[in-house]
């Protein structure tokens, strides 16, 4: 594994490149970036946030690094809706997925994206407010819907950090 390479709108994704980069001592690029500075099918971590279930800029990283490793950055929990996100962005089973908690920066967005994520929220945080028993995991996305802010922390990255451990620096020896 060579680089961590990533896209972000409103710094999330880009803050999770950057522990990892910290941890791991890994050179990090934003996929702009990447393509000056890496050779075609090189090694990498890759990060997007998440849009309509989407990756931004995975299928464009894909067709030019050689990814080993997938992070998908949203507003919901670590670990959750592994399974659509994968299958939405065509993502092999062989390859590693990971789903991290980013945040949200309403006043940071614009046009377009702004106004559907409006509506999102409308929508679910309707849903949420009208369930009795919420889980923790419900609350803390309610919490995050209405106030804001941003969960990115090192603690997100554990299993990420596992993950590299034991498949990438054990097979350098
Ligand atoms: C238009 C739009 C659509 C989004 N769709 C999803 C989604 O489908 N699932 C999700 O978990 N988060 C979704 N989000 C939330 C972002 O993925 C989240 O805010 C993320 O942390 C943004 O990362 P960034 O700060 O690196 O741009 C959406 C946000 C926007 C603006």
């Amino acid at each position: 594994m060579e680089a961590i390479v990533y896209v972000s709108n409103t710094g999330n994704t880009q803050r999770y490149a950057r522990l990892l980069a910290d941890q791991i001592n890994l050179p990090v690029y934003s996929l702009e970036e990447s393509k000056r500075n890496l050779k075609k099918g090189t090694e990498i971590i890759y990060l997007g946030w998440i849009m309509a279930n989407g990756i931004k800029g995975y299928k464009d990283a894909n067709e030019y690094f050689s990814i080993g490793i997938v992070c998908a950055v949203g507003m919901s929990e670590n670990g959750s809706h592994l399974e659509e996100i994968r299958k939405a962005n065509f993502i092999p089973e062989s390859i590693p997925l990971f789903t991290l908690q980013g945040g949200l920066y309403l006043e940071k967005l614009k046009g377009a994206n702004k106004m559907i994520i409006k509506m999102v929220l409308k929508k679910v945080k309707k849903e949420l407010l009208e369930k009795s028993n919420r889980t923790d995991q419900e609350n803390n996305m309610l919490d995050l819907m209405i106030h804001g802010g941003s969960r990115v922390c090192v603690e997100n990255l554990y299993e990420v950090l596992s993950c590299y451990k034991e498949n990438f620096i054990q097979k350098k020896g």
